[in-house]
């Protein structure tokens, strides 16, 4: 991978990154359809010149920044921003506005990126005026315009040009490396790309999942791979994939919530994989016949990371609720809870000898486990970043752990003492997804903002990178059109 050119190493120019999703609303002539949907949108919103309440101050906000994807026609979350009555119904998850508690309200929460995925989706966050004005609004009762207010037609002038600023990409919501080292499998807003890991250059896209796919997991033989996500607030979705032919072998479709993790198990047990769901459930799959094995059922809030033991005889699951809980994958039965984090847990890992597990999260906190077959004491802990903890893996024989924060960093840390060896503090974003190579040499990680580079574990420097991983969108043509259907060769 060293002896590779810089020129060689970019599959793609990372400069303008374009998976504009619905901002189609691209500058045109006056007449342009877009922008009468606009000046329609805005007067519906209620731009008046006010600079104050709703219809003066809040409501061009969002049109600025939020109305491409959360207009009635794109709906993105189930939430729509036309007017004041559906803003306040809320989306996918219920109400995002909770008059008189900002803190509470998850608009804000997702603006300031305490829930993810961060607002504006791919974009730069909003100036802090404008989200303290935001959180100022909802405070003081969220108030909707005056009578009259909003059915008052808006002037000209102060329709605000909403073509879009920023280029709107696909963040990278899951990576992994396969088996032999060899493929990298990508995974973004309804597609997975398998890359070539030595070179990056893409090798075929995966399409037509229901969302982002926020996890991936290679078989152990490295003959499918297993791509889950689904749609907020409805449905998990996991798709198996044929990694050879490119076809896809099966659907599986469970739980209430997208699916924010799936783990494959090592065989004894044939083939298993285990989904972990923000439906609080856990279930395990069985591969061969897409056929449900069993629901774990004990977390009492959202469960974002699931990982199988190294002998594939154990499950560990970190939760919202801020445990840890262990299982039995043969009986089903929880083994043990480890209940030591203060908040709500994001990542899980074992250490590559079966008996450690490390996890972290909202208390940016890395704790790591003794294990026993009756349950873990605490080895370490230690607060380790200036932000919510995102992912964690180990590398080099179980020697390094890495961590990534929404401090913008990636840290190599010693395993045991937990301290940094190298702080990657400079990343451009969020590193929301990392995978290990399977000799523990190489780390891919992949960005909120589309990115995939890939890090020499042993001197840290980034050998491959960073790569765009996904072409720019083009609303309202399909998938088939874009040339990425099913086993399609870049
Ligand atoms: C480029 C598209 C895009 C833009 C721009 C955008 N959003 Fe979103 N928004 C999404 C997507 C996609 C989701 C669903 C995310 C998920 O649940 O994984 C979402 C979900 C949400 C939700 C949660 C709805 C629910 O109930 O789950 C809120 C709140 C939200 N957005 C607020 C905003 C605000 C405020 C802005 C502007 C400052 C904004 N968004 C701009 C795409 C966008």
């Amino acid at each position: 991978m060293n002896d590779l050119s810089a020129n060689e190493m970019r599959w793609r120019t990372p400069a303008v990154v374009g998976f504009l999703l619905a901002v189609a609303l691209a500058a045109g002539s006056p007449t342009h359809p877009s922008r009468v949907a606009a000046a329609a949108r805005s007067q519906a919103l209620g731009s008046s010149n006010e600079g104050s309440g709703f219809t003066g101050q809040i409501a061009p906000i969002l049109l600025k920044n939020c109305m491409a994807c959360h207009a009635s026609a794109t709906k993105m979350g189930g939430l729509v921003m036309e007017n004041y009555a559906f803003l306040m119904k809320g989306g996918a998850h219920g109400p995002v506005i909770v008059p008189g508690k900002s803190g509470e309200s998850r608009m804000v929460l997702m603006l300031e990126g305490k829930v993810q995925p961060r607002m504006p989706f791919g974009g730069d966050p909003l100036p802090a005026a404008d989200i303290a004005a935001i959180k100022a609004w909802i405070d003081a009762g969220a108030k909707g315009p005056a009578p009259g207010e909003a059915a008052a037609p808006a002037p000209a002038l102060t329709i605000p040009d909403i073509k879009p600023q920023v280029p709107v990409v696909s963040p990278v919501g899951s990576i992994a490396y396969s088996p032999d080292g060899k493929l990298l499998a990508v995974g973004g807003y309804k597609e997975v790309r398998l890359m070539d890991a030595a070179s990056g250059k893409a090798l075929a896209t995966l399409s037509g999942h229901a969302d982002l796919v926020r996890s991936v997991a290679f078989s152990h033989d490295g003959k499918w791979l297993a791509a889950a996500g689904g749609l907020p607030a409805r449905s998990g979705e996991i798709k198996i994939w044929d990694v050879e032919s490119h076809q896809l072998l099966r659907t599986i479709e469970g739980h209430k919530d997208c699916i924010y993790s799936v783990s494959v198990a090592a065989s004894p047990e044939g083939k298993i994989v285990a989904s972990g769901s923000y439906d609080k459930l856990i279930k395990l799959w069985d591969v061969e016949t897409g056929k449900e094995l069993r629901t774990l059922k004990d977390h009492i809030d959202a469960v974002f990371a699931v990982a199988f033991s190294p002998d594939g005889k154990r499950l560990a699951s970190g939760s919202q609720d801020r445990t840890v809980k262990v299982w039995d994958v043969a009986s089903g039965q929880r083994l043990f809870t480890l209940s030591d984090a203060l908040d709500g847990l994001t990542t899980i890992t074992y250490h590559p000898s079966g008996k450690q597990l490390a996890a972290a999260g909202y208390d940016k906190t890395i704790r790591v486990w003794d294990l026993t077959d009756k349950g873990g004491t605490l080895a370490n802990s230690m607060i380790s970043d200036e932000d919510i903890i995102l992912q964690l893996a180990y590398a080099r024989d179980g020697n390094v752990l890495v961590s990534t924060s929404a401090d913008r960093s990636i840290r190599f840390r010693d395993a045991v003492s937990l301290n940094p060896i190298k702080d990657l503090d400079d990343q451009p974003d969020w590193v929301e997804a990392i995978s290990v190579s399977p000799d523990g040499k190489w780390l891919a990680a992949g960005r909120y903002n589309g990115t995939v580079s890939i890090y020499d574990c042993a001197t840290y420097r980034q050998v491959l990178g960073p790569l765009v991983a996904f072409e720019p969108y083009k609303p309202g043509v399909t998938t088939a059109e874009r040339g990425t259907a099913v086993g399609s060769r870049q």
